[in-house]
């Protein structure tokens, strides 16, 4: 096991990487104090896999709320229908919440803890690669609202996070492949060792190697964990884990289930990549080293069907890193060196999109 904290002073807490992993679940909770029930908010296709063996180690059995699969239970109804579970079962302040599953159960988990009662402890075990290196580690909770993805939410952190790596081996391989997308993004912006170990080591990445699989995982929460460190509420330096994002949600928005957050990002970095090239600065060596580790592992390179280049920048400008109506856009200089910009053009991103267009 490994494992990599959070340094936040009193909201400090570990993320604990590993095979069998999910055997901690009762010491974490008996280390908490003062719990005198364990509700735990599952993903029901997550719950069917591994929710009984995640329990064994528990005290006492727990109160067990299932949320239907799929990005639309992340909305105040389901918010609400669990937080009539809660009060069916008297938890109390002191209690403590468990997310079992991917990005969507852990947000809106998140959410519903950090709102019930004004804030109970909870704890997140990511089942998806995304979530495990991205969305269960630095506290962004939240539900969606009907005009966008994510926009009512807070941040509470998790008194730690539990990842079992033997819980991503049921993963459907186009899902794991999507989450690895975070991890180049990770790479690009904070870590060049990092790209080149993925570039290397691709093969047994892809086929989930464990040794390998708790290196990334631990490799990429050391670098989530730093920036969240340095800023908590991204009033700042945690903005740059929106390289790739902001036309990367574009895409998302316009595609709809056609395509993976992961995929959107991917597609997302080489568009940025692009933007940045074309604007002297980024060199394009760089740009095509890191378009060849997206290839390498797997991520797409070209959206499945064009997309309308004026649509694409009408929804950069609803994004919520949209400041005073200028879009702001994280652009690389150099691995590891990233720099945000406001003033990108209409006829820019049609540039950037255009080397993501599908081939004739
Ligand atoms: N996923 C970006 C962040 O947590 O800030």
């Amino acid at each position: 096991m490994q494992t990599v904290t959070v340094d936040l002073a009193e909201r400090a807490y570990p993320i604990h990487i590993g095979r069998g992993g999910r055997r901690l679940l009762g010491d974490i909770v008996n280390s908490i104090g003062d719990v005198h029930q364990v509700v735990i908010i599952a993903d029901e296709r997550v719950a069917a896999l591994h929710l009984e063996s995640l329990i064994i180690g528990l005290q006492s059995p727990p109160t067990v709320v299932t949320v239907p699969a799929g990005e639309a239970s992340k909305s105040l109804d389901g918010a609400a229908r669990l937080f009539d579970r809660l009060a069916d079962a008297r938890i109390e302040r002191g209690d403590v919440i468990v997310t079992l599953g991917g990005g969507m159960v852990g947000d809106l988990g998140g959410f519903v803890a950090a709102t019930w009662l004004r804030g109970v402890r909870f704890i997140q075990v990511p089942t998806t690669l995304e979530a495990a290196i991205d969305a269960s580690v630095g506290g962004k909770t939240a539900a969606n609202h009907t005009s966008g993805k994510n926009l009512i939410g807070v941040f509470h952190q998790p008194a730690a996070v539990l990842i079992d790596t033997d819980f991503l081996s049921t993963l459907p391989q186009r899902d794991y492949i999507a989450g690895l997308s975070e991890s180049v993004k990770h790479a690009a912006i904070r870590d060049p060792a990092l790209l080149h170990w993925q570039a290397e080591n691709a093969k047994a990445i892809l086929s989930r190697v464990p040794a390998v699989l708790t290196e990334l995982i631990a490799r990429n929460c050391a670098i989530k964990a730093d920036v969240v460190a340095h800023d908590e509420r991204e009033r700042n330096v945690r903005a740059i884990l929106n390289y790739g994002h902001t036309v990367g949600h574009a895409i998302e928005h316009l595609l709809g289930y056609q395509l993976r957050h992961g995929e959107c990002v991917a597609l997302g970095m080489i568009a940025a990549n692009r933007l940045a090239c074309a604007r002297e600065l980024l060199d394009q060596e760089i740009a095509d080293c890191i378009a060849d580790v997206i290839a390498t592992l797997g991520l797409p390179q070209r959206l499945p069907r064009a997309l309308d280049a004026a649509a694409v920048a009408e929804v950069c400008k609803l994004d919520k890193k949209v400041r005073g109506g200028s879009i702001h856009f994280v652009l690389l200089r150099d691995l590891g060196a990233t720099e945000r910009v406001t003033d990108v053009s209409d006829a820019e991103i049609a540039a950037a999109l255009s080397v993501i267009q599908p081939r004739d």
